[in-house]
Parts: C-alpha cells; structure tokens; sequence
C-alpha cells in the first residue's frame, strides 16, 4: 500500500474514486467537500442523498458512478456519524470501510477527501495518521505458510487530499501513519507465524535482518552468555525445549548520547505448552502468541527508527519455548534468578515472568529513564478486561497516567489494576524468596507483584496484553496491539 499527501483540485482532478464524508442528521449533511462536488454536478449528490439510500451514520456508504461534471469516475459517500467534530474512531471506521469497498470493487487507487473540515494542524496531522493506519489495517493479508498463487490487494494507493495550506500538516501525518503501520504489519505477521517456524533462532535472525533493514543496532545472547550473566531463571524455562533460548537486543540511537533510554522488554515465549503444568489441548495452538508481547517490541523499533525519533530506545526480547521435557522445571523446583532472588516454580505454566524478571534486571544497565514490558502474561487479565483494553500495571503513576493516555489518543487503550503491598503476600514461599504464582485470585496482579520485585532501581510500566494482541476469531490472528500505544507513548517523549 502507498499513501501520499496532495493538494488537488476536487472537481477537475481525474480519480478512479473520491472517498468523501456525509454526516448523519434528520438528512444526510454534506462536508465541505461533498458540498463542493455537490454544486459543481449540479446537485447530484443531495438529489440522491434526499432518496434516503445513505443516512450519514458511522458504517453507512454509498457509490455514485459517473459524477455529472466531475472527472472522477466514481465518488464513494462514507457515513461520519452525527457529530460534526468527527473522532478519531469515527475517521478510522469510515477510512476503513472505504478501504473494504473499494478493494472489493477491484478499485486500485483512490482519493480520500475525509479532512477537509478539520483547522487545527496537530488534530491533521492525527487523523491523516488515523486514515492510514484504518486502511493499512483492513488491507492487512497474512500469506507466509499458504501454498499457491499469492492473495492481492486491489487497492494499492490512496492519496489524502487537502489544501496547499494544509498540505505540510497532512504530510507529517501520512508519514507517520506509514511508520506505525509497518510497525503493525510487522508484529502482526511475526505473531501469526507457527511456532515451528518462528523459534528464538528465528527471532534472533529477524532482529539482525532489522540492523541491515532499519539501521537499528543489534545483540543476541546465547545461552552461555546468559549463562555467564546468571540469568538462571530464564534457562530453567528454556531447558525445557530443544530450541536454545536468545536474548534479543535491539538499540534505536535517535537521541543524545547522554540522553536515558526508554527501554522496551517483550516476552518471546514462541510456543507455551505449559511445561510439565501442560495446558489443556483445546485452544494451545493460540500459544504460539506468547510471543506476541516480543513481537510488538519489533513493530515498534521499526515504527521508531522509521520516524527516526529523536529519541534513545532499547528493546529488549527474551526468547524462549516451555515444553515438557525431562530436563524441564519441575513443580516445586527452586531457581535463582539474575537479581539473586531465589523463585520457587509451584506452576511451570508461569513461565512468562520466569524469563522476564531476568530480562528486567538486564535493563538496569541501560539507567532507563523508563522501562515498559509488554507481556501476554496471564489468562486472569482476559477475565478482568475482556479484548478491548490491554491491563497496565506500574510502579509509578505518572508513567502510568502517560501511558493511559497514549492508549486513549492511540485508540489502544490500557487500564491500570493495582499493585497493593496486599496482594504481594500471595507470593509468599516456605523455601524461596518467592513463589512464581500467587493463586487464582487476582491471578494478573499477582504476576506484576512478581515482576516488581526486579523492578525496583527504575520507573516501571507493564502491559498485559494477554486479552488484546490477537484474536481467536472473527477473523483469527494477530491485532498488532500495543504497538500504536507504545510509539504513542514514545512520540509523547520527544
Ligand atoms: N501465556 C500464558 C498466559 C495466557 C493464557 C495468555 C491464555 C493468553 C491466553 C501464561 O504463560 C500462563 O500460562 N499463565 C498462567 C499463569 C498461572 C499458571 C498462574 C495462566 O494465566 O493460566
Ligand atoms: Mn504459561
Ligand atoms: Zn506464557
């Protein structure tokens, strides 16, 4: 897909399609540009609109062939809904039904005329984004393990059409809409691959094709190194399998040198059958998004270096399996972790911060100004927030409220969950200095309660995106999330 920023003339420019705005009211109301194309045409539009085919809601569309006067061949009305001020999930669903319509009717470029009413440069800029990222969203197609002739998009342009005036503002938009969409394409296909496919190795391997691809500085650790390092809590998941683990490093230098990093850690868990805990058969196969939490550190560091952020951000991803095996952890096994921290593992399945809490105390090198783990950490959190909010837990507020507001400007949103002293109790041991699960009440909390321990020297947010990075159904696979939260919260650095 392209998308370009351009200041046309409406009317006379040719165009296999206008996309344009209509507003829900007791009639249809023009935007500025359907009021234009509605005059030059001699009032076709509002002769149709007045037949009642298109009422203006969010969802309503309608095709109008061989405009009078109007070089376009088509122009596609898309309902904005009744309020004037249209809202970034308004501009998103109407981007994205114009992008279904048009690919279904074999359209390959076209012309969207969504941001005429809008003055302000900064909300310009945000709804060029918003169009790009809806329309990069609904075109998305997964085709890495399918055999035969390659599925493809019809749509292939699209232009966002403005006024020179605007046409910068539009621009910075477009580009940034671009990079966040990569970034999504990225996690998402990353995510869907099969874990025989998509190992630690293979992670490693991506992450050093990012260095050629996107210039972002790449280190992967083997498991003697981490053996070196003491990160004994993370090989005692990886013994398990048959897949060495690795340890994922990847540095964006967009910033001073003595500037702190923003460090990124990501759970690369590429398939989680539960260890000796096994899970149950039905649904494991979605364990193979476990590293999905990985996957959006990837999305990220490209959207990042794609902007060339003026900014410092490491993204950290520990990669392993949890299999059952003779040489896997056992219930009761007690393990030490990178901190000194000794960790009795009473439920194998636990696993996520097992490899975690090691990766977290490697991020006290980089004296982070923040550091944020993305993890699909716990079942639990699908319980307390469904998929529409990813769970963000932190040691302090104010990274916090930032990141809830990246979530909510972004359209991922996040919703915090205390971390009372109250709950670290449940991880009390009788034979180590904690125990890796803190019993079924609260089952995310007490996974952030577990983390925090390593999280001490440092401000510290953790999302769990166990509810939000993919979905079973509807149609199966990866969302991409958090990734528009996260360059939210990065761009909100600069
Ligand atoms: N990767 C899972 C969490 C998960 C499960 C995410 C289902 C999405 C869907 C994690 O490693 C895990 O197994 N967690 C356990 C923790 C429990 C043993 C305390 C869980 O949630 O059941
Ligand atoms: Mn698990
Ligand atoms: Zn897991």
């Amino acid at each position: 897909m392209e998308f370009f920023g351009k200041a046309l003339n409406i009317v006379k420019q040719s165009s296999q399609c206008l996309v344009v705005g209509v507003y829900q009211g007791k009639k249809p109301k023009l935007t500025v540009s359907a009021s234009q194309l509605d005059e030059a045409s001699g009032k076709q539009l509002s002769k149709i609109l007045a037949q009642g085919d298109m009422s203006g809601a969010e969802g309503s569309s309608l095709m109008i062939y061989d405009p009078l006067n109007i070089k376009a061949r088509r122009i596609l009305l898309v309902g904005l809904g009744g309020d004037r001020k249209t809202s970034s999930e308004s501009m998103r669903k109407a981007a994205s039904l114009a992008a279904k319509t048009l690919n279904a009717r074999n359209i390959a470029s076209a012309d969207f005329l969504l941001l005429d009413a809008i003055t302000d440069s900064e909300l310009l800029t945000r709804q060029a984004r918003n169009i790009v990222e809806a329309v990069d969203e609904t075109v998305y197609l997964y085709q890495e393990t399918k055999s035969g002739r390659k599925e493809k998009n019809a749509l292939s342009k699209v232009n966002l059409v403005t006024d020179r005036k605007r046409l910068s503002a539009v621009k910075a938009g477009v580009v940034r809409g671009v990079a966040v969409s990569n970034g999504i394409s990225y996690t998402k296909t990353l995510s869907n691959l099969p874990g025989n496919i998509c190992t630690p190795s293979y992670l490693a391997r991506q992450a050093k094709a990012l260095q050629k691809s996107h210039g972002i500085k790449t280190t992967v650790l083997d498991e003697a190194q981490m053996k070196k390092l003491k990160m004994g809590s993370l090989l005692s998941v990886s013994r398990g399998s048959r897949e060495p683990a690795k340890f994922i490093i990847m540095e964006h230098k967009g910033g001073k040198k003595s500037e702190k990093p923003v460090v990124l850690v990501g759970k690369g868990l590429t398939f989680d059958a539960g260890g000796i805990s096994i899970k149950p058969a039905g649904a494991m196969d979605e364990m193979k998004y476990d590293m999905c939490g990985g996957a959006s550190v990837f999305g990220t560091m490209i959207a990042v270096s794609e902007m060339n952020l003026p900014l410092n951000v490491v993204g950290i991803v520990p990669s392993s399996e949890n299999l059952p095996d003779g040489a896997a952890n056992k219930p009761g096994d007690i393990v030490t972790s990178m901190a000194g921290l000794t960790i009795e593992i009473l439920n194998t399945d636990a696993e996520g911060r097992l490899i975690l809490c090691d990766a977290l105390t490697y991020a006290e090198r980089y004296k982070p100004s923040a550091v944020v783990d993305i993890a699909t950490l716990t079942g639990a959190c699908i319980i307390a927030l469904g998929h529409h909010a990813s769970g963000l837990f932190s040691n302090n507020d104010k990274l916090a409220k930032e990141l809830l507001k990246a979530g909510d400007s972004s359209g991922d949103r996040a919703w915090q969950l205390p971390m009372w002293d109250d709950y670290s109790k449940q991880l009390k041991s009788n034979f180590a200095d904690l125990a890796n699960i803190g019993g079924r009440s609260a089952g995310s909390v007490t996974a952030a309660c577990f983390l925090k321990h390593f999280t001490e020297s440092y401000d510290w947010a953790h999302l769990d995106v166990a509810g939000t990075a993919w979905k079973s159904a509807g149609p199966k696979g990866a969302t991409g999330r958090p990734v528009p939260l996260l360059v939210e919260f990065l761009l909100g650095r600069c």
